[in-house]
């Protein structure tokens, strides 16, 4: 199991960036599961750099242009050199700063181009009767992943996360058996693109996953980790949510 704990624009101050981290290799040490922070950029290169640690890191977004004359970007080399592990790639917040399935699938090749494992966000905005939300989810992952060689597609991690269901409570989050065949219908998407090889691709949840409902999402699903955002941010409630899964 993998938990990437999301930090969003949450913590601001460096010094409790730095108690969050210490606290993450503590719980990396006595625990089986994988911890990655997502830490912001500016942390992230006072936090990654020279990381000998069981924790592993992520860069939030990475910059669809390459090295060059574009202030304020962020790009995937710059990441890659801090010794970054993943790259979060198509986040809702960064969808609806105006990432286009394009931008994403851009963004994704350069990840990757850097030798960073990407986890590629993908999710519906609100469930219909009709189902079209199935082929929306769909459409996400293959507009992504068709344009990649097959050695490249099985390198990237899928997170499922429901528009509706981010930055609520658990109770509002998804139900374990709706997760469960939410999970089997993306690695159905992902048969077609990776035969034979779709349950080898590490697929996670995102959206309200805190420590009343984590076990029971995990037990009940196909996922492999989730992502988690609020709740990860408190020293406590993330060391319940690691507690949670061991
Ligand atoms: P949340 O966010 O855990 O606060 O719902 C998850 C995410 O957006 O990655």
């Amino acid at each position: 199991m993998i938990i990437v704990a999301n930090w969003k624009a949450y913590v601001e101050d460096v010094e409790k960036a730095k108690k969050l981290f210490a606290v993450a290799k503590r719980l990396a040490t006595t625990s089986k599961i994988r911890i990655v922070l997502a830490p912001s950029a500016a942390q992230l290169g006072l936090l990654a750099k020279g990381n000998t640690s069981k924790v592993a890191f992520a860069v939030q977004d990475v910059s669809a242009t390459l090295g060059g004359a574009h202030t304020g970007e962020n790009t995937a080399a710059a990441a890659a050199s801090l010794g970054v592990t993943y790259a979060i790639v198509g986040h809702s917040e960064r969808r609806a700063a105006g990432d286009t399935d394009a931008v994403v699938a851009q963004k994704l090749q350069h990840a990757l181009a850097q030798g960073l494992i990407p986890i590629l966000c993908v999710g519906e905005a609100e469930r219909d009767a009709a189902s079209q939300y199935l082929s929306f989810v769909r459409t996400q992952i293959t507009s992504a992943l068709e344009p990649l060689e097959p050695k490249d597609r099985i390198r990237v991690i899928i997170a499922y996360e429901p528009l509706w269901a981010i930055g609520k409570t658990s109770e509002e989050a998804i139900a374990a058996h709706d997760l469960a065949e939410m999970a089997l219908y993306i690695r159905k998407v992902l048969a077609e693109l990776l035969p034979g090889k779709e349950g080898k691709t590490t697929v996670l949840y995102g959206g309200s996953v805190e420590p009343e409902n984590i076990r029971d999402l995990a037990g009940g699903s196909q996922v492999d980790g989730f992502l988690i955002g609020h709740a990860s941010v408190d020293p406590h409630t993330f060391a319940l949510l690691v507690k949670a899964l061991a």
